[in-house]
């Protein structure tokens, strides 16, 4: 059965590398410090790629934060002025634990839940989506459009999903290894991630097979000079 079948039903797959990064990564006790070191280096640390498509990002609405991390882009778009509800979806339960001591007192507007995206349902849809600093490439090559798939369920009829992801014939940053999109980095002893970039053709063969429009594609360059590329899917 084909990936469009199954968003009727609402697919709860779960990706096996997907599941490793968490386990050999984002779950690991010094998983926040790696994150903010690779935002620094790579000049995301200050939220450029949110700034970057500020004029198209809403100002209020209910947004979801895929993969929130250590609340890089929660804390962008808080300080942007919006004043919608925002979740923050945290697959990792030691991010969530991080996630949860920082916003849970300081706004009512940020509600932390720790899920793994392609099982997430709340019952309702979001005006706005992010899913940025690559989190497509936590999900193999066959699995991506499940991914988007996924988001695209999540999505309002009047949504629009921002997406970013890595340039696809460059190394990342902090690769230990790079070959035909796949790519692995080894931070420390006993720490692992892989994935694998998409290119431009397969994101654009992903929204065609899913009905999404591209609103915008931009390439934009981080604080440090590093090119990347974002775009916003509407329905
Ligand atoms: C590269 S970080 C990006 C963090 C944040 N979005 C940012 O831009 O700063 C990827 C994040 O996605 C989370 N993640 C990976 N797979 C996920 C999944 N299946 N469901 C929810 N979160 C996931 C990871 O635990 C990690 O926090």
């Amino acid at each position: 059965m084909g990936a469009i079948e199954n968003e009727r039903m609402s697919p709860q797959i779960i990706d096996l590398m997907n599941q490793r990064n968490c386990d050999s990564f984002y779950n690991k006790e010094k998983s926040v410090d790696i994150l903010k070191a690779y935002a620094d280096r790579g000049g995301l640390a200050s939220g450029c790629d949110i700034k970057s498509i500020a004029e198209y990002l809403p100002k209020s609405g209910n947004l979801l934060e895929v993969g929130a991390g250590y609340g890089r882009v929660i804390d962008t778009i808080l300080k942007s002025g919006f004043i919608g509800k925002i979740v923050g979806l945290e697959k990792s339960e030691r991010l969530y634990d991080y996630l949860c001591k920082r916003y849970d007192d300081r706004s009512e507007n940020v509600n932390i839940i720790c899920c793994d995206v392609m099982k997430y349902n709340p019952g309702y849809k979001f005006d706005i989506i992010t899913s940025l600093w690559s989190n497509i490439s936590d999900f193999s090559k066959t699995t991506q459009l499940d991914y988007l798939e996924r988001l695209s369920f999540l999505m309002s009829d009047t949504g629009s999903l921002f997406l970013d992801v890595s340039v696809s014939d460059v190394a990342p940053l902090n690769a230990s290894a790079y070959d035909k999109q796949t790519f692995q980095v080894e931070p420390q002893d006993g720490y692992f991630i892989e994935g694998y970039i998409p290119s431009v053709d397969e994101i654009s063969d992903y929204v065609e097979k899913l009905g999404l429009v591209i609103k915008l594609a931009i390439r934009y360059s981080t604080d440090t000079g590093r090119q990347r590329l974002l775009f916003i899917f509407t329905k």
